[in-house]
């Protein structure tokens, strides 16, 4: 880890934990954007990896045009991105931040690391004024802006060819994030994590308590580290834990969606012989129960945090009683409509 400014992160960290504190820009220094980056930045940079990676391995690609990083701080989204598309040859990076010292710091990151790329900070009028947006990147930024900017951040939304928006995964931003889902689901395919462009499961009668969220790896590396220790202790955070929510939204048809596939809601829960998941598709969000002696090593993988999240099964009544896909390595292709890993 870079060294870091353990009181000015100390400082950040209760302003994020004060309802209301950070609707008041606070940013003081670059010092605070260089500490945030080498801690919380990181982690966050580590949900845009699995998302990154969900996309890639659906071959999503970046739409032609600039890329947005909206409220970039210190400007992981944006890095995170263009690292994962080999540094996005032929687009433009524009970094917006109410702080001028963010955007500054943010544009000096990406340019360290994309000495060739086309950098800008600009401010919100510019934004909303440009001509084409490829693909608006907003992380972590939802719940510091008042109602009106928020209509004005949907509005931004929906004059690009493609949105990936990453928030913590709390229940409050996860149903921040659906009540943009429901607002734009018809302008837009539902890349990710929908399965669906039916009105959000979480929205039915009896669904208030859930929410949406998934969970992302940190590296193994960093449990080793006495930095990565302190930083967790003076934060009061378990470094094992990353839940995001996040959406993406593409006007083009940018990957197969094909019918029939579920999304994996949070963690499975483990009981004597069998799991319950909590398993949202067409049909909506649905506490499904899965054997562990019919689908011993499909269970080992649903446990693990990087294991499969976007799923096929069949179910009779609240029961899983086949997995189509993912066909797990090491075990045979059985071919369309049958189970990969079947019941005993
Ligand atoms: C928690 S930080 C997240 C930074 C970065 N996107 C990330 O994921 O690490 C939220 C950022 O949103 C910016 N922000 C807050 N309100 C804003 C607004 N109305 N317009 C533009 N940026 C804003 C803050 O200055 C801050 O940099």
């Amino acid at each position: 880890m870079e060294p870091v400014d353990w009181a000015a992160l100390e400082r950040l960290r209760s302003l994020f934990l004060q309802p209301g504190a950070t609707r008041a820009p606070y940013w003081r220094t670059r010092t605070d954007l260089a500490s945030y980056d080498a801690t919380a930045g990181q982690r966050i940079g580590w949900k845009w990896d699995a998302v990154l990676e969900e996309l890639t391995s659906r071959r999503w690609t970046l739409p032609e045009g600039p890329i947005v990083d909206y409220g970039c701080g210190s400007g992981i989204a944006g890095r995170r991105v263009l690292g994962a598309f080999d540094g996005a040859p032929g687009r433009s990076l524009w970094l917006h931040d109410r702080s001028a010292l963010a955007m500054e710091f943010a544009r000096e990151r990406a340019s360290e690391r994309f000495p060739r790329l086309e950098i800008r900070c600009s401010g919100a009028s510019e934004i909303e004024s440009m001509s084409s947006i490829g693909v608006l990147l907003i992380s972590h930024v939802l719940g510091e802006l008042p109602g009106k900017e928020q209509r004005r951040l949907v509005a931004l939304a929906r004059r690009a060819v493609a949105v990936i928006w990453v928030e913590p995964g709390t229940h409050a931003d996860s149903h921040a994030l659906v009540r943009v889902r429901e607002e734009l689901r018809q302008e837009f395919h539902l890349v990710a994590p929908c399965t669906h462009r039916s009105p959000c499961g979480l929205l039915a009668p009896g669904n208030e308590a859930h929410w949406c969220h998934h969970f992302a790896r940190p590296p193994w590396e960093i449990f080793s580290d006495p930095d990565w220790a302190e930083y967790a202790r003076r934060m009061g955070i378990d470094l094992r834990s990353l839940p995001y929510s996040y959406l993406v939204l593409d006007r083009r048809h940018a990957v197969a969606s094909g019918d029939g596939w579920s999304r994996v809601l949070g963690m499975p829960r483990g009981y004597k012989g069998y799991s319950r998941v909590f398993s949202c598709d067409a049909c909506g969000v649905r506490d499904l129960r899965i054997a562990r002696r019919s689908f011993p090593e499909f269970m080992d993988a649903l446990g693990e945090t990087s294991g499969p999240r976007r799923v096929r099964w069949r179910t009779e009544g609240g029961d899983i009683v086949a997995i189509e896909a993912p066909v797990l390595s090491g075990t045979a292709d059985p071919g369309p409509g049958t189970s990969s890993d079947s019941v005993a």
